[in-house]
């Protein structure tokens, strides 16, 4: 199964990828989970849902006893139930779980944090293709947010500030519990100049190119998913590739 994190500077277009990539492989007649951990959730656009800010209540945690982590889930919880009482239905089939916050009377970070580890460790590794939405910057990634995943795939817009925040993700396949692949996207790529100054700046060759897309810019004036927006436009032509690409990979290292 694929189990793919998407990271990045913050507006790189991560969101806006990764629910796309996650409804274009659902399309395959594939299981597909949409894990999002950022405090601000953007997935719900790509994919086409509705966003609910407090989708998960605190009380889903309790403090845990004696050897037990800090933080678990209420008794009779598990990562199976959770999905299914408060993961998302949406377009084509996917289930999204928005895991960024837990909502009391304030927010639960820590807890959510417990929460979440309990859930990615429980969840049954054969049943669903896993794509995370990971926040902005190099804190979650560098933190273990991403442990679910063997793939990252790193969004990079051609900008100086979006390289700078790259370079420092690439060290991530360095970590110690680090994803086996790493795929770098170029997103909303202009010319092959932009595309060139990424791939000196990372050392790497990009997976796939992303074009800019003035439709994407209008879909999110809309509130439209850009998959709906223009289903067969250069975004989503572009996305389809990188599934393509991605599923390929997974298939060789089953296949040697
Ligand atoms: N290929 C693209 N062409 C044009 N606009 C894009 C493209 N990809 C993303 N965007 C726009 O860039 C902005 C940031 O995208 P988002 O996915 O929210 O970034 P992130 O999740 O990395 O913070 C959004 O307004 C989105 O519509
Ligand atoms: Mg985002």
């Amino acid at each position: 199964m694929i189990r793919i994190a998407f990271v990045g500077k913050g507006g790189a277009g991560k969101s806006t990828i990764a629910g796309t990539f996650a409804r274009l492989l659902a399309r395959r007649g594939e299981p597909v989970l949409a894990l999002d951990s950022d405090p601000m959730p953007g997935m719900p656009y790509s994919l086409g849902v509705a966003v609910d800010d407090h989708p998960i209540p605190e009380d889903v945690v309790v403090a845990g006893s004696e050897g037990q982590p800090r933080w678990v889930l209420r008794p009779g919880l598990d990562a199976s139930e959770m999905i299914a009482r408060y993961a998302a239905q949406c377009p084509d089939s996917v289930r999204y779980l928005q895991f960024g916050n837990l909502w009391g009377p304030v927010v639960r970070l820590q807890q959510a944090q417990f929460a979440w580890s309990q859930v990615v460790a429980e969840l049954d590794a054969e049943q669903w293709h896993l794509v995370g939405d990971l926040p902005g910057g190099t804190r979650q990634a560098m933190f273990g947010w991403a442990k679910y995943a063997d793939t990252v795939c790193l969004v990079v817009e051609p900008t100086v500030k979006s390289l700078h925040t790259a370079t420092r993700l690439v060290k991530l396949t360095q970590a110690e519990w680090g994803p086996s692949r790493l795929v770098v996207i170029v997103n909303k790529a202009q010319d092959h100049a932009d595309v060139d100054r990424v791939s000196k700046r990372l050392a790497v060759e990009p997976a796939a190119v992303v074009p800019h897309d003035p439709v994407v810019a209008q879909a999110d004036r809309q509130g439209a998913a850009p998959l709906d927006a223009s289903p067969a436009g250069a975004f989503a032509q572009s996305v389809e590739a990188l599934v393509e690409q991605v599923t390929a990979l997974y298939s060789r290292h089953s296949h040697p």
